[in-house]
């Protein structure tokens, strides 16, 4: 299929509400549940790091602020939310590589990342398209590097569970995704927090490249 005309899920759910994108995730807690994922990856000095589905930039740009020396990549589908986080880049005065495409074909080589980074996003994908991500996934990562992934998960209180069916019924990362992992190839695939949003219940994981 020709990629420029293959669909996807845009950040807001529909593409009209891509400007407000960032005032919800503040309102909704998301920096800090970022903020915690590039704090749990442990990225060494001079790395080379990957966010897939990086949206309007918040997580790469947050990466980059915090390691100078890192060359930092960020890549999306979605050419509109590419430009903010070029703005916000540009505004935070950050050098950040912003490259249009989709999570399951990634134009980069193999062994070329040190960490790849997942922040509400895989939600967006379909089943098959999560597989073939996380194979991608490993095919770029380095011997060693790491995947860290945030995302919506069912919740697992009362209350929580039926704001999580409301807002995300059949969309979440749910139980499925540390087989997947292991079936892609990771190890040490583990879930390593769990917490909540106003907007439904999350979860923050990690798996190593062997
Ligand atoms: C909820 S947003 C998250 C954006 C960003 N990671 C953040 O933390 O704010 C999900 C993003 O995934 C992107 N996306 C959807 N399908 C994708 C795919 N197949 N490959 C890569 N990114 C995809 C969307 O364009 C959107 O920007």
């Amino acid at each position: 299929m020709d990629q420029s005309e293959r669909s996807y899920i845009p950040a807001a759910g529909q593409h009209w509400m891509l400007p407000l994108y960032d005032s919800f995730v503040w309102i909704l807690g998301g920096n800090a549940s970022r903020a915690k994922l590039v704090e749990q990856a442990a990225t060494p000095p001079g790395a080379r790091v990957l966010e897939i589905g990086c949206g309007t930039g918040s997580l790469v740009v947050v990466l980059k602020t915090r390691h100078r020396d890192a060359q930092v990549v960020g890549m999306d589908p979605d050419p509109k939310a590419l430009s903010i986080a070029r703005q916000k880049a540009e505004r935070a005065g950050v050098k950040i590589e912003l490259d249009q495409g989709f999570s399951d074909r990634l134009a980069y080589p193999d062994a070329s990342f040190d960490r790849v980074f997942s922040s509400f996003m895989f939600h967006h994908l379909k089943a098959e398209e999560r597989s073939a991500t996380l194979g991608e996934i490993r095919r770029v990562l380095n011997k060693g590097g790491s995947f860290h992934l945030v995302d919506f998960v069912p919740a697992r209180s009362g209350v929580a569970r039926v704001i999580g069916h409301l807002f995300h019924a059949g969309h979440g990362v749910e139980d499925q995704l540390i087989p997947l992992m292991e079936k892609a190839g990771f190890v040490d695939s583990a879930e390593v927090d769990y917490g909540s949003t106003l907007f439904g219940s999350i979860a923050y994981f990690r798996a190593r490249n062997p």
